[in-house]
């Protein structure tokens, strides 16, 4: 029984995800909250609500990619500001920056993810929903209920219908994406192959085992949770390219595709890459709303 009378759903379209936000706001018919938003060219964020908020339950939706600190502060900004005036904030964080520090690798790290767990809370937070986070674990360093929705059935569509490969193999980078990637290959009907990556902890270097790779001549799909600076997509195609692959396309859920790495990727024989719209970018071909919003239609605030 809530203790509070709920009386409309909202969304706000957070900076970082206008567009996302009302594609989201379609499909589950619900108004947009009226904002101003005002960036200084110091980079600082002032937001400006005048709707009464009090005893509405409002879908924040704010994706957090790279500059990741400053939407993570606008996200908060507006948070604390939207609970503070009486309203119930669900956090809808397409991408989750900070997802890959979730543990300690090496001593004396900060557990950022942990953090930023802490700070949502303390915003008013009462729910979180994402998108494919990197890893399940981080879900355990959260206080309120938080879900994440997995877009790879999305991706598998789309790659399946559109790019007609003939009978690809489905590789997964490291074994951290292989459940995600074996789902995928289920999905798509493919066989699935898993490499094994090392990434060296002081200089982020990239290195991977492909083991005996027998793949000549086939259509290839590495899929990822994310391309950030590409090394480990650079990795992988380099192993399938010296084992005489086909097509070698590249499906991931978040497509940071940080300073020139679609540029490296394609000069280093990447022959296409598809994305989801969860960080805005030029391979932003998949429609990450849909699976969120058949999840959000389930949950109640
Ligand atoms: C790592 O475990 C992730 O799943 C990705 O493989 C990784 O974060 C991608 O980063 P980058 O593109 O910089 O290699």
């Amino acid at each position: 029984m809530l203790d509070w009378e709920l009386t409309d759903r909202l969304i706000f379209a957070g900076p970082s995800s206008k567009d996302f936000a009302n594609t989201l706001a379609r499909r589950l018919s619900l108004p947009l909250l009226s904002v101003t938003v005002k960036e200084f060219s110091d980079t600082e964020t002032r937001f400006k609500i005048e709707e009464d908020v009090r005893g509405t339950s409002i879908l924040l939706v704010q994706s957090t990619y790279p500059p990741v600190d400053r939407n993570y502060m606008q996200f908060f900004l507006a948070a604390h500001h939207l609970s503070q005036e009486g309203a119930r904030v669900h956090a809808v964080i397409p991408y989750m920056g900070y997802a890959r520090q979730d543990k300690q690798f090496m001593h004396g790290e900060v557990v950022s993810l942990g953090v930023i767990s802490h700070l949502l809370r303390s915003c008013g937070v009462v729910r979180v929903t994402t998108v494919d986070i990197h890893s399940a674990e981080g879900l355990a360093l959260f206080a309120m209920p938080t879900y994440s929705v997995s877009a790879i059935p999305s991706l598998a569509q789309y790659i399946k219908k559109n790019l007609k490969l003939s009978s690809p193999v489905v590789i997964s980078p490291d074994f951290g994406s292989s459940k995600r990637t074996e789902a995928f290959a289920t999905l798509y009907g493919a066989e699935h192959l898993q490499f094994a990556k090392e990434r060296d902890r002081v200089t982020g270097d990239v290195t991977i085992d492909a083991g005996e790779l027998n793949v000549k001549g086939r259509d290839i799909v590495v899929v990822d949770d994310m391309i950030s600076t590409g090394g480990t997509i650079l990795a992988a195609a380099e192993k399938l390219r010296k084992a005489q692959a086909a097509r070698i396309v590249v499906g991931c859920i978040h497509p940071l595709l940080v300073g020139d790495a679609y540029e490296r990727l394609i000069e280093a024989g990447v022959d296409e890459i598809i994305g989801t719209n969860t960080v805005p970018s030029r391979v932003s071909k998949v429609d990450a709303t849909e699976p969120l919003a058949s999840y959000l239609r389930t949950v109640a605030e």
